[in-house]
Order: structure tokens, then C-alpha cells, then sequence
């Protein structure tokens, strides 16, 4: 066993006994460098299906593979050693049934090393929640705005408007609780009924546009550090790494075409003293 002295991951059980207590902090995180930045100040990181939005240019979750999910979970593995890691299972991979379920999440824990995997809610999920829970496999439900059934919902819509919506989305809640999800992500619901689902749930409930009434919260990290255009109300923004990104390559575009960069700083002359090119230095 390695001598060196590793720091211990949030596990599982720390999640849950933070319900009620000190706010969880969550992000989600898709690649090495971001999980590096991000691992200390958070105790969880997602490895979100908003991947395909954020990262390839799709216009939904719907195309995202697991294989996608694989690979990117292994990056953000790579880059953390603190928070505890959770993926998301992509759209058609665990709602046909307990052992889809099974295959697709044991087969995300194998081979990135994750600690949990994220479902949504949807008809007959949370049996496979349940047997998943019983094999071993922590799971994260997701209820309320469900971004994999928007093609059903008509597009992105925050739940709970009417007497039916709101008496589905606590359904979902307890159904979630009940087969032993660790923790719920509670998306797009207005404040009190987001301060219902966490007063009966006995898991830590993870808010995202519901308010600051839930046990902690989560943002889809480009959001916050300003990388669109266009965020909805509930983002709020840190950072506005979109100009920032504009301005530099605007003035590395004009350096290159005016011939001052490379200068002579920049310019390999003595090669007796230059490293290695791999290397950084
Ligand atoms: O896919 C995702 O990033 C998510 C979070 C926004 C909760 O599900």
C-alpha cells in the first residue's frame, strides 16, 4: 500500500447525515482542470447529463450515451480526491427496468471509480432505485423539472403549478426516499413546496432553482462563471469567463496578425538551454 498520505473522499453516509445541518455544496464538473478547481470547495460533484448541452452543442439531454458519461466521469475522477463523485445515468439507460438499471450503473462504478450514480424520476424508477440501493449502489433521484422527460413536459418548465403537478412531484419525493436515495435533487419548484419535499424526505434534499429552503444546492458550474449568454433567474453569476475568453483571443488574433507574437520571450533561440518541448515548464 502507498505510503503517501491521501485524503479521504466525502462519503455517502456524510451526505447523508448532513440533512438538516450544514448546507451541501454541489457543482457539477466534466473535465480534469475543473475538477481540480473545484474539488475542496465542494462536497459533491456531478458529472451532469448538461454535459451534452454545456460541452458538445446538443439542445438536450437526450443524446447524451453512457459512454459520454463514462468518459468524462473518468476525467473528473482523475482531477479530485475530496468531494464525492455522482453521474448521471443518461436518457434510456435504467427505465426499462431493475436490471438495465443494474447494468448501466455498475457498469459507470466499475469502470470510473464514482461512488453514486443520479436518476430521474419517472414510472417504475424507483423500484430500480431500490434494487440498486440493495446491491450496493448509492443513489441520487431527481425530481420535480425533469430534463430528460422535457420531450413529455413541452420543454424546460419549472413543476408545481397546479394541485396535480405539485401532488406528482411529491410523489416523486417520497417515492425517491423511500427506495433510499442519499439525496434528492429538487429542480424548478417554488419555495414552499420545495420546503414540503424537504420536511418529509429523510434525504438531504439538493435544491437547483428551488430556493434556499433545501438542505444544499447546485449549479451547473459554466453557469455560474458566466460561460453563456443567457442563464435562467435562478443562476447567479461569479464570474464572466465568456469575455474574459473574448477579450484574450481577441488580442492573441490581433498579436499573431500584427507579428508580435511570438516575441522573443516566447521563442525557443538557445536550444542548449530549452527543456523538454512535452514539459511544461
Ligand atoms: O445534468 C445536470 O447537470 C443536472 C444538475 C443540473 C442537477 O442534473
Amino acid at each position: 500500500m502507498s505510503k503517501s498520505k491521501k485524503i479521504a473522499r466525502i462519503s455517502v453516509p456524510q451526505i447523508l447525515s448532513r440533512k438538516g445541518g450544514e448546507k451541501i455544496v454541489c457543482l457539477t464538473a466534466y473535465t480534469t482542470p475543473i475538477a481540480e478547481l473545484l474539488d475542496l470547495h465542494c462536497d459533491l460533484l456531478l458529472v451532469g447529463d448538461s454535459v451534452g448541452m454545456v460541452l458538445h452543442g446538443l439542445s438536450s439531454p437526450i443524446g447524451v450515451s453512457l459512454e459520454m458519461m463514462i468518459l468524462h466521469a473518468q476525467a473528473v475522477m482523475r482531477g479530485s480526491d475530496h468531494a464525492l463523485v455522482v453521474v448521471d445515468l443518461p436518457f434510456s439507460t435504467y427505465e426499462r427496468g431493475a436490471d438495465q438499471a443494474f447494468r448501466s450503473a455498475s457498469k459507470v462504478l466499475r469502470k470510473t471509480g464514482c461512488q453514486a450514480v443520479k436518476v430521474e424520476a419517472a414510472e417504475g424508477v424507483a423500484e430500480s432505485v431500490a434494487f440498486l440501493v440493495s446491491r450496493g449502489i448509492p443513489v441520487m433521484g431527481h425530481i420535480g423539472l425533469r430534463p430528460q422527460s422535457l420531450n413529455v413536459d413541452g420543454g424546460f418548465k419549472a413543476k408545481g403549478r397546479t394541485d396535480d403537478e405539485r401532488e406528482r412531484v411529491l410523489k416523486e419525493a417520497r417515492a425517491m426516499d423511500d427506495a433510499g436515495a442519499f439525496a434528492i435533487v429538487v429542480e424548478g419548484v417554488a419555495p414552499d413546496l420545495a420546503a414540503e419535499i424537504t420536511s418529509i424526505v429523510k434525504a438531504p434534499t439538493i435544491g437547483i432553482g428551488a430556493s434556499n429552503v433545501c438542505d444544499g444546492q447546485i449549479l451547473v458550474t459554466d453557469d455560474l462563471l458566466g460561460m453563456f449568454e443567457w442563464t435562467p433567474k435562478f443562476v447567479r453569476r461569479y464570474a464572466d469567463i465568456r469575455g474574459l475568453i473574448r477579450e484574450a483571443v481577441t488580442r492573441y488574433s490581433q498579436d499573431v496578425r500584427s507579428g508580435s507574437f511570438p516575441g522573443d520571450g516566447e521563442t525557443y533561440r538557445d536550444l542548449t538551454k530549452a527543456n523538454s518541448f512535452l514539459v511544461r515548464q
